[in-house]
């Protein structure tokens, strides 16, 4: 087994060299190869995604990804920016299935922004779209006749983008709960009509999931008024983005998210996957030993379940970290004392 290690930018390494500690102690006979993504990228080869990394990935059965993100880097041309290297990966390896679960931690619901009889409902899955949307239309600045600047990004779904999205979450729902809820802006956008008319026809072939419809203004206040009514949440790239962030404050910390995007690749073990936490590269505490591990590892975990087949190791990582709060092992994101690889060891030692 193979997996591509990019740790990339700010925070990234710090949280990764904790999730290659938990990685070692599992023992397993998988080869990790390192690569630069990123600005550190950029700063080294140029790009924030060069082809010796793309290929890296490629030939990999998964790639572990740190986070990316550089102040310095934020006025260059937008394809040259470290965000792009997100964003190339997720296309350049047809990653189009986002997951992002987001489940209370026993022992946080006093840390979640809600009260903590509403945050100890959490357990919930967001299935976000990640190839499509106003993500990767058309889009410029563009000067109007009458001399004003125009920005423009163009929104579209087709059908067979949101088939495919929609039979990952029916499928997702069928091993939890068996509810699924579609969120859109169908009062408004034809890409949203469009969207839900097709999310309808898949649910022909899930007869056993209960499917329901919800405006995403509506899906953003229920998310903080009753998001224990929620299973799975099915979505596209950009409602996908910005409920995930709003899901993981639920929780407590957005350092305790972690996320799977995977595609229809398959390899000898799973399907080929990127899998990194749901937060950036949080340059205003790099370097210090500040940043939480927990949602780096616990992208390991979803890794080794998801791209290699080992539930068994999988669930023993997860198992480890919410062990590891539950016990008060807490960072400062947590109002906490512990250092980065404090958190890691407290893992490590309930491994
Ligand atoms: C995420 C991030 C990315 C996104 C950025 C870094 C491009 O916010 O993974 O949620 O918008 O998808
Ligand atoms: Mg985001």
């Amino acid at each position: 087994m193979k997996i591509a290690c990019l740790a990339g930018d700010g925070i990234g390494p710090e949280i990764m060299a904790e999730a290659l500690k938990v990685l070692d102690a599992l023992g397993l006979p998988i080869e990790v190869a390192h690569a630069d993504v990123g600005g550190t990228a950029y700063k080294k080869h140029g790009h924030p995604l060069p082809p010796e990394t793309l290929e890296l990935c490629k030939a990999s059965d998964a790639v572990l990804f740190g986070a990316v993100g550089d102040p310095s880097c934020d006025n260059l041309e937008r394809h040259l920016r470290p965000e792009q290297a997100i964003l190339g990966l997720r296309q350049a390896l047809t990653l189009f299935a986002n997951l992002r679960p987001a489940t209370m931690f026993p022992g946080l619901e006093d840390l979640s922004a809600l009260r903590p009889e509403v945050a100890r409902e959490i357990d919930l899955l967001i299935v976000r779209e990640l190839n499509g949307d106003v993500y990767f239309g058309e889009k410029a600045i563009r000067t109007l006749e009458d001399g004003r600047r125009q920005g423009f990004d163009f929104m579209s779904y087709a059908e067979d983008e949101v088939r495919r999205i929609a039979h990952v979450a029916f499928r997702a729902a069928q091993g939890r709960n068996k509810r699924l809820c579609s969120v859109d802006k169908a009062n408004v956008l034809e890409t949203s009509q469009l969207w839900r008319d097709v999310v309808i026809e898949v649910s022909a072939e899930y007869p056993d999931v209960a499917l329901s419809h919800m405006y995403v203004d509506n899906a953003a206040m229920q998310l903080v008024r009753n998001p224990g009514q929620f299973d799975v949440v099915v979505t596209g790239n950009l409602f996908g983005d910005i409920l995930s962030d709003q899901a993981s404050m639920c929780v407590g910390s957005i350092g305790l998210l972690a996320s799977a995007s995977l595609g229809e690749d398959q390899t000898q073990y799973g399907t080929r996957g990127l899998y990194e936490p749901i937060h950036g590269s949080a340059p205003d505490i790099a370097g210090q030993g500040k940043a939480n591990p927990m949602a780096m590892i616990l992208s390991l975990a979803m890794l080794l379940r998801h791209s290699l087949g080992l539930e068994a190791e999988a669930a023993r990582v997860e198992a480890a970290v919410a062990k590891a709060l539950e016990d008060g092992v807490k960072g400062a994101d947590l109002g906490g004392t512990a250092g980065t690889s404090e958190l890691g060891d407290a893992v490590l030692a309930r491994l």
